[in-house]
Parts: structure tokens; C-alpha cells; sequence
């Protein structure tokens, strides 16, 4: 090359790396920072010095062009690729059908334990030259192996003796997106909708190619459009076109997409009278629906169907049942090898009984009657994604169905976006916790990835926090709940402090004390939020509707259920639910180990104690505090939580830009006002029951209780706004 050419495309690359720049937290985990520490630097510059990459289909050109992103920043300079294989490779990126036999003898590795989607990265002796391998059974598990690496080296891990593989233990790793045909988001605090319905299919937003490359990154697999509180239209040619266009997009990203089928789908849209599952027009409809749906997307995953719940039509309108109506689905869906995801999210404003218990009640009874290609999506808990809840009883009790997991990203309980709260903290509980059903040991991650119960088809799903911001999640740090949930899906075995060190360092700073002290306030987040809004067990006191703030006097709503009074039950005497057999036995839904522990207030965790028990205001805490004492206390402490990470987060200021600091300065600032509202008025109202001074240490209120109930916030965020 000559020195006028060299000097061109080196100012060329400066301008591209300079005019490239996204804008300030768009880019996600996936920024690629700068290698600055100069050995590695040096390291990574031999590695990288002639690159291999077998040719082929848009899997891995999309697989190329991220490495060639990520190498083009983090090593300024463009990588050298060679489309023919020759000895002066240094890295080799190719599946196993396209290695010499020689190389895959060096590698000796046992390809059969990686499936389609696994990978390894390894760097060999061959030929007398270090040589940085990856390679895959399929081209997806190139494409996991290439972002596996680019991860590697912003974890800025040496490659020099490498030897990495990794293998997903879930197979469907799901976004639910909660997004109206309108662009509203239901319980979205990020902006509205990304899927721009009206311009599609025509316009492809480059969003949608971001989007895709982050989902990519950490293993997530499958996305569900639509909101599960469904609109038919999605159904009809007119939508099928645009999310066909959508499904073009993600593909070689290997992600796939479901929808929401509405179950009066075959009446609204289809001209026929009934949505009866035993109707034999109305099966044939859904036949020829999914049909036409794999005429548009032949790779399409299936759907996804909240029935029977929240005023949502299902088989029970019908006098059928679940198990009905999701294998009426099944069976449209099985020739194309579809799947059906139907939601386990029910309660009935005709059930008197605990509404805890109704889930279970209503699909125990049809464990190992669910077709094939059924899942049954299970929320973490038995009630609606609290900051707190005991794991699902469903976990430990439907051992012949694929129970899919299902978390909620997006905060809609735990401060919307502008509380910074780190959820893989809440997810690893849920994960860790011992469903006892075969034994001790037999962990809801277990039964998750299938292991417990030997289930072939399994599933984690995480509702969406996604939406137009310019960052994405609204929150910076709400962007570390989408990267760990996609994480925890793939490895539910992982754990939140390995996956907040990772992401901190793709984020913002490979700066040691920036790294330990961030960790350590992503990670005592989650308990924050829990004191300062739901202590000690409590739940579901927020505000009605939006659940935007406190609300536990709510008590005039048509159905018990829907008031914060129906499950705090505060009184004169004390205060929780009882749920142990005195009272509701919510408690016999868990194995007799754990019921047993559960049962007593000495041995339940006093994390769950009015969660599972209605407690006198004098009871004694395990710290020798009244329970009135403890309370208040601990919303007390919720709030100093917020207080001292407002402090860590300004003592990191040094590590990055003001920019970044202050974004999240401003966002914590909220979060403490909120945290004091949440503690102001919870207290002055459970005081008129408990009618005791606030114990010392605890911030008397500045304001009444007639106050805090008299705010009212009608355009809240996450609901569909009124426009009247
Ligand atoms: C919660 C949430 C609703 C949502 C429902 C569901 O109740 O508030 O907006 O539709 O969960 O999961 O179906």
C-alpha cells in the first residue's frame, strides 16, 4: 500500500470512529471501549493480526460485521480478513464442518456437549503459531462465539491461553414486549413502542438492528411482540406483513419472534360466533391462521396467550378449560413446530379464595395434560412481580410440564425507571430458591432448565423494559436488568455479583474502585427498594392502577383483590396475611418442608413474615424489636440505603464523564424523594392502626396523611394515557 493511500484511510477511520459516535447510552453494553492498557493492547493486536471467517449466509455476516465493530473500536483498527484459510491465520472463526482435520485434532474438544447454540473460544499451538479458535456445531453458536469473544476482551481477559466454552442451559430465552398496536407500552417507562407499526414494513428502523445485535449478545433468543393483554389485529395480513419484516430482521441475530394471540381472535377477526376451543370451525380457523402466519414467517415461534385473566377472554368463557384452549393452539402450531406459551397469571373475581392460592388451584390439576409444545409461563411469585415474593408454589408442583419462567424487567413495582434498582439481585433469589419437590437441592433454576424434572422443552421470558429512549431502558442502569436477565436465561445458575461486574465493565469503567464500589451499590439496590417500599413481606400496596407510589389505604375497588387493604390487613391487632392453615393455608401449596418452616413465625425468614402471617404490633423481631419498632425501622433504613448510594455514586465521579454522572445523579435524587414518600406514608398510616410513636432513629413525616392520599397522578407512565 502505498504511504499517501495508508495516510488517507487512516484519516478515513478517524473520521468514521469520530462521526460514529452514538448518543450517550444508546450503544448499551455494547460500546466497545478503547483498549488502553498496553500490553493487552499489544496482546490483542498480534491475535488479530489475519482473521479467518468462514464465508456464508447472513448468520455470519452478521457475526463478521460485529466483530469487525467491536475490533474496530476497541483496537482502532480495522480488522484484516481473509476469506480463504491460509498458515498465516492467527485467528480462525469457522464451524467445526469447516476445520481441517488437523486443527480440530489440536482443539480436541467433545462438540457433541454444545448443541446448536454453544461455542468454544480457544487458542492452540498449530503449526508452531498460537492460533485463537472459534468455533460451533451451527452458525448461531458462531455467532454466540463471536460476541462471547468481543465480551471476553471487555472483560479485557487475556487470550493467550483461553479456553472457553459455554452452552446454553434454557432453550427459549424470551422478551415479552407489553406493546399496544398504538405504540403505548403497558408498564413501559422507557418511551413508547420501537415497533413503528405505521412505517413498516417498508422502513427499517436501524433500531431494530441494534436491538437485535443486543439481544444477540447475551443469548436471548425469542420476542413476543405484542402486549399479552392482545389485540386480534395483530393477526390479520395487514400486521402479519409488517412483523414479517420485523422476523427478516431478526433472524440472523437467531432471534424468534411470537405473537399474542388474543383467544376471541376467530370471532373479531375471523367472522365466526364463538372462540369455543371444542368448536370445530373454530379449530380449523386457528389451523388456517397459523398457516397463513407461516406462509409470512416460516421460522415463527408461536404464541403466547394470557386467557381467562384480567377481564381477558380464554376457553373458560366457554365452560372449557386451560388445558383446552392451549392445546386447541398446540395443535394448530405443532406440524410447523410451533410453540404455545400460555400464562398461568390468573385469579377470578368468582374465586373468594386467597388470590395467592388461585394460580395453583387452577393448573396443578392438569400437570402431564398439556400437549407437547405447550409451556406454561409461571410469574415468580404467586401474586404480580412485588419487589419481594416467595418463589411461585407452582415451581415445586407441576413436574410433568415445561414451566417457563416469567420476570418482569421493566420496574412496574420497583420504582418504574427512574428508581436504580438491580433486578438480577431479585431473579438469582427466585433462581436459588429450594422448591424441595425432589428433595432438598431441588432448586427453581433446576426446574427452569429442566434438569430436576428432565424436560426437554424449557424457557425464561423477561417483561420488556425496552422503549424509545435514547438509552433504551430510561434508566442507565435499568439497561444491567435487560443484560441480566439475558444472561440468567441463558445460565440461570449465574450469579448477580458475576453479571454486575460484567456489565459495569462493558458499560463504564475498567477502573478497579469504580468497578467495587458501583457493585456494591448495584447490588445492596434491590434490598433498598424492598425496605423502603414492602418491608418484612409486605406487598401489592401500591397505588391503584398506575402502581405509580404508595397506596395502602386503597380500599374501595369492585373487586376485594384489586385493594393494597385485602393484603396488608392491618388492623388495631397487628398487621399481614395470614397464610399458614389458621388462616388462608396458602402455605400447603409448598412442599411440607418448607410449609413447616413457613408455618411458624420463629422459623419462616422474616423477609417473608406478613407475607405469610398477620402479626400483633408488639410480636418480637429476631432483633428484639416490636414489630411496629422493626417496621418503621427498616422503611428507614430503605431510605438511608438511598442516601449512601447517592454518596457512592458521587465519590465515582473521577471515573467517568460528567455527563454520566450527573444523568444519574439527577435519577437518585428522584429515587430518595420517592423512597421518603414511600415512608412517610406507609408509616402515618399504619400508625393509626398501631398507634405508636415512630421508634428513634426514624424521620418523623413532613407532611399529613391526608396529603399523601390526596396525590393523584392520572398520566402516570405505563398506563394508556386518557386524551380526554
Ligand atoms: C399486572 C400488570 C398488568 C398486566 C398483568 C399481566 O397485573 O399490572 O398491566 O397486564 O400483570 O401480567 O398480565
Amino acid at each position: 500500500m502505498s504511504r499517501t493511500k495508508a495516510i488517507f484511510l487512516f484519516f478515513m477511520l478517524q473520521i468514521t470512529l469520530v462521526f460514529a459516535q452514538s448518543p450517550p447510552g444508546y450503544d448499551l453494553w455494547l460500546g466497545y471501549s478503547e483498549i488502553e492498557e498496553p500490553a493487552l493492547l499489544k496482546e490483542y493486536q498480534n491475535t488479530f493480526k489475519s482473521i479467518y471467517f468462514q464465508n456464508g449466509n447472513e448468520m455470519l455476516h452478521a457475526a463478521e460485521r460485529e466483530l469487525t465493530t467491536g475490533i474496530k473500536k476497541m483496537l482502532r483498527k480495522l480488522p484484516d480478513f481473509e476469506k480463504l484459510r491460509n498458515s498465516e491465520n492467527t485467528v480462525v472463526i469457522a464451524k467445526k464442518s469447516n476445520l481441517e482435520s488437523s486443527l480440530l485434532k489440536r482443539l480436541a474438544f467433545d462438540f457433541d456437549q454444545l448443541g446448536a447454540d454453544g461455542f468454544v473460544i480457544k487458542t492452540v499451538l498449530f503449526e508452531r503459531k498460537q492460533v485463537l479458535i472459534v468455533t460451533a456445531n451451527e452458525d448461531i453458536g458462531i455467532l454466540y462465539g463471536v460476541f462471547g469473544l468481543l465480551n471476553l476482551m471487555q472483560q479485557r481477559e487475556s487470550l493467550k491461553h483461553i479456553m472457553l466454552s459455554d452452552a446454553p442451559k434454557v432453550n427459549i430465552r424470551m422478551l415479552n414486549h407489553w406493546d399496544n398496536l398504538d405504540r403505548t407500552v403497558e408498564r413501559g417507562y422507557a418511551g413508547f413502542s420501537l415497533w413503528n407499526w405505521q412505517k413498516l414494513p417498508e422502513y427499517i428502523d436501524q433500531r431494530y438492528i441494534d436491538y437485535a445485535r443486543a439481544n444477540a449478545s447475551i443469548g436471548i433468543n425469542a420476542v413476543s411482540l405484542t402486549n399479552v393483554n392482545a389485540n386480534a389485529l395483530i393477526l390479520t395480513p395487514a400486521y402479519l406483513e409488517k412483523v414479517q419484516a420485523l422476523a427478516k430482521v431478526f433472524r440472523p441475530y437467531g432471534i424468534k419472534i411470537y405473537l399474542t394471540a388474543r383467544f376471541s381472535a376467530p370471532i373479531e377477526i375471523g367472522g365466526l360466533e364463538t372462540a369455543d376451543p371444542l368448536d370445530l370451525n373454530v379449530q380449523n380457523w386457528w389451523h388456517g391462521k397459523v398457516k397463513e402466519i407461516y406462509d409470512y414467517i416460516p421460522d415463527f415461534g408461536g404464541f403466547l396467550v394470557k386467557a381467562n385473566s384480567e377481564g381477558q377472554p380464554g376457553p373458560q368463557n366457554y365452560g372449557r378449560s386451560h388445558v383446552d384452549g392451549a392445546n386447541m393452539m398446540a395443535m394448530a402450531l405443532e406440524p410447523f413446530g410451533g410453540n404455545v406459551i400460555w400464562r398461568a397469571f390468573v385469579y377470578s373475581e368468582h374465586d373468594t379464595s386467597d388470590r395467592a392460592k388461585q394460580a395453583y388451584t387452577q393448573f396443578v390439576p392438569f400437570d402431564g395434560k398439556f400437549r407437547d409444545n405447550v409451556l406454561v409461563q409461571t410469574k415468580n411469585g404467586a401474586i404480580d412481580f412485588q419487589p419481594r415474593e416467595p418463589f411461585h408454589p407452582m415451581f415445586g408442583a407441576m413436574p410433568k410440564t415445561p414451566l417457563m419462567m416469567e420476570f418482569q424487567i421493566t420496574q412496574e413495582y420497583l420504582g418504574f425507571s427512574t428508581h436504580l434498582v438491580f433486578l438480577p439481585k431479585l431473579f438469582e433469589e427466585v433462581l436459588h430458591s429450594d422448591t424441595y419437590s425432589k428433595g432438598k437441592g431441588s432448586t427453581v433454576a433446576k426446574v427452569i432448565a429442566g434438569s430436576l424434572n428432565q424436560k426437554k422443552l424449557t424457557g425464561m421470558a423477561g417483561v420488556a423494559n425496552i422503549g424509545t429512549d435514547l438509552n433504551w431502558t430510561g434508566h442507565p442502569f435499568a439497561q444491567a436488568n435487560w443484560y441480566g436477565f439475558g444472561r440468567m436465561a441463558w445460565d440461570p445458575y449465574l450469579d448477580s455479583e458475576t453479571i454486575a461486574n460484567e456489565w459495569i465493565k462493558a458499560t463504564y469503567s475498567q477502573n478497579p474502585n469504580f468497578i467495587t464500589a458501583i457493585k456494591s451499590m448495584m447490588l445492596t439496590s434491590r434490598e433498598a427498594v424492598v425496605n423502603y417500599m414492602n418491608p418484612l413481606g409486605l406487598h401489592h400496596i401500591f397505588d391503584t392502577g398506575h402502581h405509580y407510589g404508595p397506596g395502602p389505604w386503597v380500599s374501595e375497588l369492585s373487586r376485594p383483590e384489586w385493594n393494597p387493604v385485602y393484603y396488608h390487613k392491618a388492623d388495631e391487632k397487628g398487621i399481614g396475611f395470614n397464610r399458614t392453615p389458621s388462616g388462608s393455608d396458602a402455605t400447603a401449596q409448598y412442599a411440607p418442608e418448607l410449609a413447616k418452616i413457613f408455618n411458624d413465625p420463629k422459623t419462616c425468614p422474616e423477609e417473608y413474615l406478613l407475607w405469610f402471617h398477620h402479626l400483633p404490633w408488639d410480636y418480637k423481631l429476631k432483633n428484639g424489636h416490636t414489630l411496629w419498632d422493626g417496621l418503621a425501622l427498616k422503611y428507614q433504613q430503605g431510605v438511608d440505603q438511598v442516601k449512601t448510594m447517592i454518596v457512592t455514586w458521587d465519590d465515582s465521579k473521577q471515573y467517568i464523564t460528567p455527563e454520566q454522572h450527573n444523568e444519574v445523579r439527577m435519577l437518585l435524587q428522584i429515587q430518595l424523594r420517592e423512597a421518603k414518600w414511600w415512608r412517610d406514608a406507609c408509616l402515618l398510616y399504619f400508625q393509626t392502626f398501631s398507634k405508636q410513636a415512630l421508634p428513634e432513629g426514624v424521620n418523623k413525616p413532613t407532611k399529613t396523611l391526608a396529603y399523601y392520599k390526596s396525590l393523584k397522578f392520572p398520566f402516570a407512565p405505563g398506563i394508556r394515557p386518557q386524551w380526554h
